[in-house]
C-alpha cells in the first residue's frame, strides 16, 4: 500500500513568531522583497533579535515556514504602542508585510495579517493601524481594514 506523504495547506505552511534561526531560513531574503535590505551578520542578527525580544508581547514578528522546503515565505511585525489617551489605550502598528515572490496568492499575506491583528487585540488595542501603498488598499480591505486620513513622512537618510 503507497503512503501518503501528501500534507494540507496548513500542515504546510506554519504560522509562527520569529525564531533565531530564522536567518538561515530566508527571512532576511524575504525582507529584501520589501524594501531596501542589506545583510546582516549573524552577531548582528542576533543582538537586535534579543533587543526585540525584550519588548515582549509589545513587539511581535510573525512568520510563516513552509515546512516542505524549511523556507520563510512570509512576514510581517506588530508593535504595540502605550498611550495616555484613551484612558492608557493600546494602538497596534503592523509594519513591514511581505510575502515571497512565489508564493503570493495563497492567502498567506492576509494569514500574517489577521495574526498581527488578533495580537493586537488580545494586547487590549482598541485599534490597529498601518500605512500601504494605493496598489495595496484592496489587499488590506479583504483583511478588515478600511482607509482612514493621510500618510505623512519626514525622512532623515
Ligand atoms: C501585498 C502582499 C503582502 C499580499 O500577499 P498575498 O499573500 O499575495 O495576498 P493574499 O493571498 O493573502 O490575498 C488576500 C486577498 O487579497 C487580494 N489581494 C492581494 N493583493 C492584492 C492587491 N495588490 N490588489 C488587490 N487585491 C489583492 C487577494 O486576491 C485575496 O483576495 P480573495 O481573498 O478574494 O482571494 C504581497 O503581494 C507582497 O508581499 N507584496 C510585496 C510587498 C508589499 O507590498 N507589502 C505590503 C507593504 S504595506
Amino acid at each position: 500500500m503507497q503512503s501518503n506523504t501528501a500534507c494540507s495547506e496548513e500542515e504546510r505552511y506554519i504560522v509562527r513568531k520569529l525564531e533565531i534561526t530564522d536567518k538561515n531560513k530566508g527571512f532576511m531574503e524575504l525582507l529584501q522583497q520589501l524594501t531596501v535590505c542589506n545583510s546582516v551578520s549573524d552577531n548582528e542578527f542576533q543582538k537586535r533579535f534579543e533587543e526585540l525580544k525584550l519588548y515582549g508581547d509589545d513587539h511581535v514578528i510573525c512568520v510563516i515556514e513552509d515546512a516542505t522546503s524549511s523556507k520563510i515565505v512570509a512576514t510581517g511585525s506588530v508593535f504595540i504602542e502605550r498611550k495616555f489617551i484613551r484612558s492608557c489605550g493600546k494602538v497596534g502598528h503592523i509594519e513591514d508585510v511581505v510575502v515571497d515572490s512565489s508564493a503570493r496568492g495563497m492567502q498567506l499575506g492576509k494569514k500574517v495579517v489577521d495574526f498581527l491583528a488578533d495580537h493586537a487585540r488580545l494586547t487590549g488595542c482598541y485599534k490597529v493601524i498601518l500605512d500601504c501603498s494605493a496598489d495595496n488598499k484592496a489587499f488590506y480591505e479583504k483583511c478588515g481594514f478600511k482607509e482612514k486620513e493621510i500618510q505623512m513622512v519626514k525622512y532623515f537618510i
